[in-house]
């Protein structure tokens, strides 16, 4: 056992988000908007991508480093052929306290039980709308909200963990706050807002499009009154709100209006064996060819990662301008799962 290892902040590192692919089934339209990603987009090939064994190496040895926690992202993450074998081999790792999934949930109603039994403990799945209409125009594949809602109930029945994810939009979905709240009151499901963040370089984000935390506690708290409630875990992304009538909580993901880099203790890994130490960041770091060329030893992998760890300084959010967020080249948000 090594003691947790820390960046150039002492920020140390804790959680592992792993992209298992980049593909995904819908087209959300600021995530991967249909004109990009279209017939033609090239997505990457079977030989791009980390085996399973290579994920599992690597997760190996961020667990000695200090990681308790790895979250599966893609793209959509369910489109990754055995997926379950995956997670059932991530759950044996020693050290690994909590594994989580993210997703669209459409392909959760065949899969649910299947990923549960393999050692999975939760999901966060997306959903930007209740009602038919402007989830259908959010998703570009007109896919309406009982599919999603179908996932998450078989998600509840396999007896995962839940909690939604919408990303709140100006003029695309600001009128489903409410609604969206409403449905998910009651039912033992976290429902988190997340502010609509600059993220990759196609989805024409512009701060007018930002619903800041306070508006969105405040259109709550005035028909659901809310309070503010500790948070979960140390650096927990999302800061949590509990009903006053005791009928649960919602959460608010606000990294524009309220950034929470002192402490971000997360790390990337694309599906293609990048490490990214920010979810903006310009670069990843390339351990695949490292693993795949140059025939690391496990004590030489461990040092790379905790140099690359090391040298970390990303502080996106806290320093984001006019000028970063225009002048920055960025990783798509379907590359990096988010
Ligand atoms: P929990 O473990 O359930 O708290 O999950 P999570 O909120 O960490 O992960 P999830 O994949 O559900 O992400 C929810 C939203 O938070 C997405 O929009 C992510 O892009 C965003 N998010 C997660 N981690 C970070 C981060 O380190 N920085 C920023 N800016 N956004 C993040
Ligand atoms: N801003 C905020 N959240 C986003 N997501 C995708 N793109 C953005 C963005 N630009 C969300 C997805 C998913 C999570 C991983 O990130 O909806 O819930
Ligand atoms: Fe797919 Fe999620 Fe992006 Fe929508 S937001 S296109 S569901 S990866
Ligand atoms: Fe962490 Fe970068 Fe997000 Fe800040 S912007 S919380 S450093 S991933």
């Amino acid at each position: 056992e090594t003691a947790p290892i820390k960046d150039h902040f002492g920020r140390v590192l804790k959680d592992l988000r792993i992209s298992v692919i980049d593909k995904c089934n819908f087209r959300c339209t600021y995530c991967m908007p249909k004109e990009i990603f279209g017939e033609d987009y090239v997505f990457l090939s079977e030989k791009e991508l980390l085996s399973f064994d290579e994920i599992i190496r690597l997760a190996n040895t961020f667990a000695r480093l200090g990681v308790e926690k790895i979250r599966i992202t893609g793209g959509e993450p369910l489109m990754r052929r055995n997926l379950d074998h995956l997670i059932a081999e991530l759950a044996n790792i020693p050290g690994i306290k909590d594994i989580a999934l993210t997703t669209n949930a459409v392909m959760l109603t065949k899969m649910a039980k299947k990923l549960k039994a393999a050692g999975l403990e939760r999901v966060n799945i997306s959903l930007d709308a209740i009602e038919d209409d402007v989830f259908k125009d959010i998703n570009g594949r007109g896919v309406g909200s009982s599919p999603v809602l179908k996932g998450i109930e078989a998600a509840k029945e396999a007896g995962l963990g839940i909690k939604i994810n919408m990303v709140v939009k100006k003029g695309m979905n600001d009128s489903q706050i409410l609604p969206m709240a409403r449905y998910f009151k009651g039912k033992d499901i976290i429902l988190r807002f997340i502010e609509f963040m600059d993220v990759g370089n196609h989805n024409g984000w512009d701060f007018k499009h930002v619903i800041s935390k306070k508006d969105i506690i405040n259109t709550i708290n005035e028909e659901l009154p809310i309070e503010p409630a500790e948070e979960n875990y140390y650096g927990e992304v999302a800061s949590r709100y509990r009903y006053k009538d005791g009928e649960g909580e919602i959460g608010v993901i606000s990294s524009v209006t309220d950034s929470f880099c002192g402490t971000c203790t997360r790390i990337r890994l694309s599906a293609d064996g990048k490490l990214y130490t920010c979810l903006f960041a310009s670069d990843g770091f390339d351990i695949r060819e490292k693993m795949r060329q140059d025939e690391l030893s496990n004590d030489a992998l461990e040092q790379e990662l905790t140099s690359l760890w090391g040298r970390r300084k990303d502080r996106y959010s806290e320093e984001r301008t006019e000028e970063t967020q225009r002048n920055r080249k960025k990783i798509e948000m379907s590359y990096i799962g988010g």
